[in-house]
């Protein structure tokens, strides 16, 4: 069920529910990070492995002292200049965040989501929220609560709108001793160097031990997808019957064979690409394609974020 109205998401909270919250990245499944058995009825429902960790929300920086015992210099200033936003921070955990939330990790994921309602809903609680995407496991990622309702129509969404950023948040952490990226999202390389200056990339399947979440099959829709530089080749030889085509910015080849095409940004900018990948996604998959083809995007920026999104979701 879909509402608009946030007392009704606070009592179901209050109460031990899960609900679907917006934030600016995808919608969350959320439930109270201090309630193990709401926190289990997350990990039942999106049929998610206990093996990857949930990334706690907060509303305000108050809510977030209690939960770490240490906040590393460079990661501080992170959050300064990106919270609320779509930066996830890898932190060390208090007694108060259980083992079911962080997997058993030492670290905690927290972040602080740049949206309206949910930083409201965040701040009319006394407690703070566990939010993984919410999507069962392996689907695509939810950017409207219509996406929500389809996954889980037993639960209340907040009505957030369509998603500002479409795509997950990236998350950082220390390696060692310097600054390193665990998964790339809504923010980029660019954004965080300004900051810190060079960051380590610990997003390969190597590191599966310190980013648990990020397994290589992930984000996919039903039916199988491509994704390829080379286009025209992989339309001119697919013998589906009904092929939908994903373009970065433009139409470049009609094949019979082709029911629906996307173009995830006239402009060619990656931001608003980054808005329309999972929609995209989700259309394509509610017109009942056989394939979806997608145009991989330049490896710049946010290209890095959403190509590294198609690469997991055509993993079958
Ligand atoms: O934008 C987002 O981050 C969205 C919205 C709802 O906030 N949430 C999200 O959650 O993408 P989820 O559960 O779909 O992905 C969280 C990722 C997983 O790859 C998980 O393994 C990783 O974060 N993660 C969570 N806690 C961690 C921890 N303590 N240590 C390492 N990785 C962690
Ligand atoms: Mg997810």
């Amino acid at each position: 069920m879909i509402s608009q109205d946030i007392n009704q998401l606070v009592k179901a909270l209050e109460n031990g529910d899960v609900v679907g919250m917006p934030t600016e990245t995808v919608y969350g499944l959320a439930a109270n990070a201090f309630d193990e058995s709401a926190i289990a009825k997350i990990f039942q429902l999106k049929g998610r492995p206990k093996s990857n960790p949930l990334i706690i929300h907060i509303g305000g920086l108050e809510q977030m002292e209690p939960l770490i015992t240490e906040f590393p210099n460079q990661l501080k200033k992170l959050a300064d200049t990106f919270w609320p936003g779509p930066l996830t921070l890898l932190l060390p955990k208090s007694v108060l965040v259980s083992d079911t939330v962080t997997s058993g990790h030492p670290n905690v994921a927290i972040r602080m989501p740049n949206h309206k309602g949910a930083l409201e809903l965040l701040q009319m609680l006394k407690f703070p929220l566990v939010a993984p995407s919410a999507n069962i496991s392996n689907r695509i990622s939810p950017t409207k609560a219509k996406h929500v309702e389809k996954y889980f129509p037993e639960i209340i969404t907040l009505e957030g709108g369509p998603c500002q950023a479409g795509l997950e948040s990236t998350i950082v952490g220390m390696f060692e001793g310097s600054v390193a990226v665990f998964r790339w999202g809504a923010l980029g390389r660019e954004e965080i160097e300004a900051v810190v200056g060079k960051v380590l990339d610990k997003t390969s399947n190597t590191t599966k031990t310190v980013a648990p979440g990020m397994g290589k099959k992930h984000y996919s829709p039903l039916c199988p997808l491509i994704v390829t530089q080379e286009m025209w080749y992989v339309l001119s030889i697919s013998t589906q019957k009904k092929i939908g085509a994903i373009w970065f910015q433009e139409i470049k080849w009609e094949f019979s064979n082709i029911v629906a095409h996307e173009i995830l940004s006239a402009s060619g900018n990656l931001q608003e690409a980054g808005s329309n990948i999972y929609q995209a996604m989700h259309r394509l998959e509610e017109a009942g394609v056989d394939v979806i083809v997608v145009e991989r995007l330049p490896e710049t920026s946010l290209g890095i974020s959403i190509n590294d999104r198609l690469d997991r979701a055509a993993v079958r």
